[in-house]
């Protein structure tokens, strides 16, 4: 059977199994986050490669603070690190960086080098990439529910005229739209409170990889996963062909 679907346009990637991976080879937890990131680089590119126009990677739930602190100023140092890193590729790429998630309450340092890296980035036209930190897709449809309440509560919007639209228009994603692709690495298939709303219809791949050993080939065999399957959102298949002419 030949393929149905086009290179996916937005990928989401949930990157996990980096403290796994290091436990399985009798070092900290923070080794393997050390690999991860050094794994991101790599990723971006082939994504890039592919034709991949928008990629969404999942760098730390709001639900992360809850780890050891040592984890957790590990992964923010990192994070920053990595944002000082990548600007020159950034900019020699055209890669536009835009980030979702409760930012307000990343360390001072790394919020002013995310908001730089932002703001650099602001006219470049290639691939489109959101870091969600602090992310909780709850928290987000709550917020979104708060803001067209307010408008509702104003005057603006009548209660009963709310539609998916405005739902959609109101989400932190809505430049870059839903992900055709989630892939998570790691062996755990669960969604763990990433891009709710967003994932309706997106197509799911798990991989058992570790995501320190996600490698370009990977993410090559995930999207060829996706160019193989059909997606009908909620129509037959002859149907879902037809539309597709
Ligand atoms: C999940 O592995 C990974 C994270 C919580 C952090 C992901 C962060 C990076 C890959 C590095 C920083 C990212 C960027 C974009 C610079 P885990 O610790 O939950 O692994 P486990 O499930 O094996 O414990």
């Amino acid at each position: 059977m030949s393929g149905f679907t086009e290179t996916p346009k937005h990928v989401a990637i949930i990157m996990d199994g980096n403290g796994r991976w290091a436990e399985r080879r009798g070092r900290p937890r923070i080794f393997g986050h050390v690999r991860g990131c050094a794994r991101v680089r790599d990723i971006i590119r082939e994504a890039d490669r592919q034709g991949v126009k928008a990629l969404t990677l999942y760098a730390f739930s709001s639900e992360n603070w809850g780890r050891p602190s040592v984890e957790v100023s590990v992964l923010m140092r990192l994070l920053y690190k990595w944002l000082i890193r990548e600007r020159r590729e950034m900019m020699d790429k055209s890669i536009r960086l835009r980030a979702i998630g409760a930012v307000d309450r990343l360390p001072e340092s790394v919020r002013k080098m995310l908001t730089e890296s932002i703001g650099m980035s602001k006219d470049n036209t290639g691939l489109q990439l959101t870091l969600a930190v602090s992310y909780s897709g709850r928290d987000e449809l709550t917020q979104v529910a708060q803001r067209l309440a307010r408008r509702v509560a104003a005057g603006e919007l009548a209660a009963d005229d709310i539609g998916e639209h405005h739902f959609a228009e109101e989400l932190s994603t809505a430049p870059v739209g839903d992900p055709d692709l989630l892939i998570r690495t790691s062996g755990e298939q669960r969604i763990s409170n990433f891009l709710l709303w967003q994932m309706a219809y997106t197509e799911l791949y798990f991989t058992d990889t570790m995501w320190p050993d996600f490698k370009p080939s990977d993410l090559r065999m995930a999207i060829d996963s996706f160019t193989r399957r059909q997606r009908r959102f909620g129509l037959t298949a002859r149907q879902a062909e037809e539309a597709r002419v």
